[in-house]
């Protein structure tokens, strides 16, 4: 029942008492509608802010990152968004007015290790590469945390923190595919930018959310982006 790979994840199929704490209750109209269990008992449950970074790499495929960058709210989360060294131009290629960042999105450099997640002692609660380029892939599989956004990355593995990379890049080599391995085994969560289409999306945005909402998912916001299988769209 409860899909959402969240920190303060409810028992699933559990009988027990759930007790929603105070804190967590709030009964703005606004909040409530971010859940997907509307009218259910956890429809009043305010799921918990957090801090996320989004790295964005120079791989095809930004308009990924700048829909999952449109649902991220962050009045509600603490946002910080870094791009690789190629980053920005395929976002000049892809997006034809840029990369938008909301108001309050914190924007770091790949460059200084000043960045607060450089260090073990202050990773986020979640890290997003997307799209993720396969050199930064290698790199990352490989631990060679020789810039921000790596060792940022490097971090999360060794504090066993979430870390999902969003791969964009076909046809695969052994080589990407050894590294996705090694990635799997130390406890990153693939998640390649393969779109479905039982949705019928008619928009190149609409395709990009179907990949944008298991993120946002495998992230635990959330989220009304495309309908669920077996779900009446709203
Ligand atoms: C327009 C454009 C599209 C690209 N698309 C991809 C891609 O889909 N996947 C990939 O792995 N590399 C892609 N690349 C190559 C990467 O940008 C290149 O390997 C770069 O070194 C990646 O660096 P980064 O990982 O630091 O961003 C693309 C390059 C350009 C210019």
């Amino acid at each position: 029942m409860f899909s959402g790979n969240f920190r303060h994840r409810m028992p699933t199929g559990s009988r027990r008492k759930v007790v929603i704490p105070p804190d967590f209750v709030d009964g703005t109209p606004e909040r409530n509608d971010r859940s997907s269990f509307a009218g259910t008992r956890f429809s009043r449950i305010v799921w918990p802010p957090m801090r996320l970074l989004i790295a964005i790499t120079g791989a095809s495929g930004s308009v990924y990152a700048q829909r999952l960058l449109d649902q991220l709210d962050p009045a509600t989360h603490e946002i910080h968004v870094m791009l690789s060294q190629y980053a920005s131009q395929v976002i000049d290629a892809e997006l034809e007015e840029g990369l938008k960042l909301r108001p309050g999105v914190m924007q770091h450099g790949f460059r200084s290790m000043n960045v607060p997640f450089a260090s073990g002692s202050n990773p986020p609660d979640v890290m997003v590469v997307i799209p993720c380029s396969m050199g930064t892939m290698g790199r990352i599989a490989h631990g060679l945390s020789s810039d921000s956004l790596l060792r940022c990355a490097d971090v999360m593995l060794k504090e066993r923190r979430k870390l999902i990379l969003v791969p964009r890049e076909t046809p695969l080599s052994l080589v990407h595919v050894k590294n996705f391995e090694l990635l799997l085994q130390a406890g990153a969560i693939l998640l390649p930018a393969n779109p479905h289409y039982y949705n019928r999306p008619t928009t190149v945005e609409a395709v990009a959310d179907t990949v944008v909402a298991r993120v946002l998912d495998h992230i635990g916001v959330r989220h009304t982006l495309t309908a669920r299988w077996q779900e009446e769209p709203e």
